[in-house]
C-alpha cells in the first residue's frame, strides 16, 4: 500500500504519536499536528487519501470545517474521533458526511479496521454522502456513554442518513420506542409524521383497520371512512411496537404491502401507495415466535433490514449517575423539587439487578423525588424502594415442584405497577384477556414444545381437551406446524 497518505489531526500528542506508530507499522505513511487549520488546508489543497481528526481543536472544531472539506475533496473519507462520545457526535459525524465515528479511547485495532475499510471504499470511489447540515441543539436525546450505547449510536447515526426498514430488540424499558423516536426525529422523513401504532394494545380484530383503515360500511361499525396508520404516517415514520404480538392474518397482510408497496384499506378496492419507513419494534424472540409458528419467518426478514440490539441496564451499569442526573434534570423541569443522590446511593443502584431496565430506573428517581422530604439521598433510601417495587426477578424463579405462588406474585406485583404507570387514568379496557393471553400463551406453547407439537399429547399434559386446545391455539395465534423435539 505505499504512498497511501493518512492525514491525523489531534491536539492530544499522545493520541498523535501512538496513531502514527500503528499506522506506519500497518504500512501508511502519516501526516500529522496539532494545528488544525495548517492541517485541514493541506487535506483541502489535495494531500492525503483519508483524514483522522478529532473534533475539539484548540484553533477550529471539525463539524465546522468537515462541510467545506467535503465540497473540495468529495472522495476523501473522513473519520471522526471524539472523547465526547453522545448520540449528537455521531449523529452530526454522519450527518456531515463523516465516513465513520470513532469514540475515543479506541482500541487502535479498531481504528485500523476503520482506515482499512475507508481505504477499500476510495479505491472503489464510493464516497458519497449527503453531507447535510443544519443546526441542532444540544440536548441529548439519548442518555449513557457506555461502550454498548456508543456501538448504538454508531449504528443509529447512520441508519439516519437512510430510509431502510430497522427492527429494534430488546428487554422491556431499554429505551426502543426512544430510539425509534430519534431515527426518525434525526433522519431524511423528520418534517414527516411520526405513528406509533402498538400491536399489543389493539384488539385483534381491529388492527387491519387500524393500520391500513377502512371505508365506510366495510364492516357493522365503520360508520364513517378511517385513515389507518400507513396513510397518516405518508412521508413519515410508522413505528410498529411489540410487532411480536402481530396476529398471524395482519402479518400476511402487511408482508405483502411491504412486497408490493402499496395497500388497500379494508373494503376498499383502489391501491393507494404505501410511503412510510418502518421501524418495528419487539421485546420478545422473535426466533423463538419463528419456530413456534407464531411469527412469519418471511416478515421477520422483510422487516429486520437493519437490527439495532439495545442491551439491558445490567449490562450498561456504568450509565446509571448520568441517566439518574438526566432523570432528575427532567423532573426538576416539571416542578419536582431538585434532590442529589450521594456516591453510596448511586453505588447501591449500580447493585441492582434491572429487569425493567431504564423504565425502572426512571420510575425510582421520579418516585424518589416526589416521596421524600430528605434533599440528599443516601443509600438507604435507594434500598428501602428498590425493596418494596422490586419486580419478580426470572433468576429469582426457583419455585419448588408444584409451587405457583410465585406466578401469582409476579402478577399481582406487575398489575400494581401497571397500574401505577396509568397514573390517575386507568389502563384500557380488555385487561382480562390481556392478561390471560400473556399467561395462556407460553402456558401452551411450553406444552406443545414439550410434546413435540404433538396436539394430543399436549392437550393431556395440559389437562384440556383437544378442541380446547385448538380454540385457544387459534386464538392466541399459535400455529404450530410441527417441531424438532
Ligand atoms: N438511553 C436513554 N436515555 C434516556 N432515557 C431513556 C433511555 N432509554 C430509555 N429511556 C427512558 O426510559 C423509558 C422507557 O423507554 P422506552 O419506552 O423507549 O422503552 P421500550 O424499550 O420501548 O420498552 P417496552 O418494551 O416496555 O415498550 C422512557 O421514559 C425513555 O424515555
Ligand atoms: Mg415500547
Amino acid at each position: 500500500m505505499a504512498g497511501e497518505t493518512i492525514l491525523v489531526i489531534d491536539d492530544d500528542a499522545a493520541v498523535r504519536t501512538v496513531l502514527t506508530r500503528a499506522l506506519m507499522q500497518a504500512g501508511y505513511d502519516v501526516r500529522t499536528g496539532a494545528n488544525a487549520a495548517a492541517m485541514w488546508e493541506m487535506a483541502a489543497a489535495g494531500e492525503g487519501d483519508v483524514l483522522i481528526t478529532d473534533v475539539v481543536l484548540p484553533d477550529a472544531e471539525a463539524f465546522e470545517v468537515l462541510p467545506r472539506i467535503r465540497k473540495r475533496r468529495p472522495e476523501l473519507p473522513v473519520i471522526i474521533m471524539s472523547a465526547r462520545n453522545t448520540v449528537m457526535t455521531a449523529i452530526r459525524a454522519a450527518e456531515r458526511g463523516a465516513f465513520e465515528y470513532v469514540p475515543k479511547p479506541f482500541d487502535l485495532s479498531e481504528m485500523l479496521d476503520v482506515v482499512r475499510r475507508a481505504m477499500e471504499q476510495r479505491q472503489r470511489g464510493l464516497t458519497e454522502h449527503n453531507g447535510r447540515v443544519g443546526e441542532r441543539e444540544e440536548r441529548l436525546p439519548l442518555i449513557g456513554r457506555s461502550r454498548a450505547m456508543q456501538e448504538i449510536y454508531r449504528v443509529i447515526a447512520r441508519l439516519t442518513q437512510t430510509d431502510l426498514t430497522v427492527m429494534i430488540l430488546g428487554e422491556s424499558g431499554t429505551g426502543k420506542e426512544l430510539v425509534a423516536r430519534v431515527l426518525h426525529e434525526y433522519g431524511k422523513r423528520r418534517h414527516g409524521p411520526f405513528i406509533a401504532v402498538n400491536m399489543a394494545a389493539i384488539p385483534r380484530e381491529l388492527i387491519e383497520s387500524e393500520l391500513f383503515g377502512h371505508e365506510k360500511g366495510a364492516f357493522t361499525g365503520a360508520v364513517a371512512r378511517h385513515a389507518g396508520c400507513f396513510e397518516r404516517a405518508r412521508g413519515g415514520t410508522l413505528f410498529l411496537d411489540e410487532i411480536g404480538d402481530m396476529p398471524m392474518e395482519a402479518q400476511t397482510r402487511l408482508l405483502r404491502v411491504l412486497q408490493e408497496g402499496e395497500f388497500t384499506t379494508v373494503g376498499g378496492v383502489r391501491p393507494i401507495r404505501a410511503d412510510v419507513r418502518i421501524i418495528a419494534a419487539t421485546h420478545r424472540d422473535l426466533k423463538q415466535l419463528i419456530a413456534t409458528g407464531q411469527f412469519r419467518e418471511d416478515l421477520f426478514y422483510r422487516l429486520n433490514v437493519a437490527t439495532v440490539r439495545l442491551p439491558p441496564l445490567r449490562e450498561r451499569l456504568e450509565d446509571i449517575p448520568d441517566l439518574v442526573a438526566h432523570f432528575i434534570e427532567e423532573a426538576v423541569s416539571e416542578g419536582l423539587p431538585r434532590k442529589h443522590f450521594t456516591p453510596a446511593a448511586l453505588d447501591r443502584l449500580r447493585q441492582h439487578r434491572w429487569p425493567g431496565n431504564v423504565r425502572e430506573l426512571e420510575n425510582i428517581v421520579r418516585r424518589i423525588l416526589a416521596i421524600h422530604a430528605e434533599e440528599e439521598i443516601g443509600p438507604e433510601i435507594v434500598e428501602a424502594e428498590l425493596e418494596e417495587f422490586a419486580p419478580a426477578q426470572a433468576e429469582a424463579i426457583t419455585g419448588e415442584e408444584g409451587d405457583l405462588s410465585q406466578l401469582s406474585a409476579y402478577a399481582e406485583r406487575w398489575l400494581q405497577a401497571h397500574f401505577a404507570r396509568h397514573g390517575e387514568d386507568l389502563p384500557p379496557p380488555g385487561l382480562y384477556q390481556r392478561v390471560m393471553r400473556e399467561v395462556e400463551r407460553p402456558l401452551i406453547a411450553a406444552a406443545l414444545a414439550a410434546t413435540g407439537g404433538n396436539q394430543v399429547k399436549a392437550a393431556q399434559l395440559l389437562g384440556i381437551n383437544r378442541n380446547t386446545l385448538r380454540a385457544h391455539m387459534k386464538a392466541l395465534n399459535i400455529d404450530m406446524v410441527k417441531l424438532p423435539r
